[in-house]
């Protein structure tokens, strides 16, 4: 038992390692895609459950869950954009204040993945889009705050 505990330790730590490594060198210009790829999966998802919004008889229950749910996955996928040395990369809009401030910008993002999270479960309940819209409009407050702050 002692064994296979340890044995199991051992390979997490040299896999944590080595995905540690493979991140380390991204090059900044791949990280800067990467991150903005993300931001227009969000754009994207959280306009598909506003049009349902603004023209009721598209709505769909089952698509309407996995915008929602595609939004809280992805608000996970982040961090991971902003490499230590991504921060002058060309044709970015993200503020420096990011690299300066790492607390602050990983509690906005923490932020929006709790408003993710409340949406996922107002999706769920809901029987028409009237009954998630609020939610989704706190989740587009969060990302508002975190633009203000932190992107040009
Ligand atoms: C934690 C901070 C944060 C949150 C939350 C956030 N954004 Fe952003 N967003 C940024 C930053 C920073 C950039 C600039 C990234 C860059 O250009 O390197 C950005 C860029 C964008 C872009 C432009 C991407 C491109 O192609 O250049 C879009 C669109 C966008 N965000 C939409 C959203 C939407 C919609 C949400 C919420 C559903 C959201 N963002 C939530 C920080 C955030």
């Amino acid at each position: 038992m002692k064994f296979v505990a340890s044995f199991c330790l051992t390979s997490m730590l040299a896999f944590s390692a080595l995905a540690h490594e493979a991140h380390s060198e991204v090059k900044p210009e791949d990280a800067k895609d990467y991150r903005q790829g993300v931001f227009q999966t969000l754009k994207w998802n959280i306009g598909g459950l506003v049009a349902m919004a603004k023209n009721p008889d598209i709505f769909d229950k089952d698509h309407a869950n996995l915008l929602a749910q595609r939004l809280h996955l992805s608000g996970g996928m982040i961090l991971e954009g902003f490499t230590d040395d991504s921060d002058m990369v060309q044709g970015s809009d993200a503020k420096l204040e990011i690299w300066d401030d790492r607390p602050g910008f990983e509690a906005a993002v923490n932020n929006y993945l709790e408003k993710a999270g409340l949406l996922v479960d107002a999706v769920a309940k809901a029987e028409s889009p009237a009954a998630y819209m609020e939610q989704v409009k706190e989740l587009g407050g969060s990302c508002k705050a975190c633009h203000k702050k932190y992107r040009n």
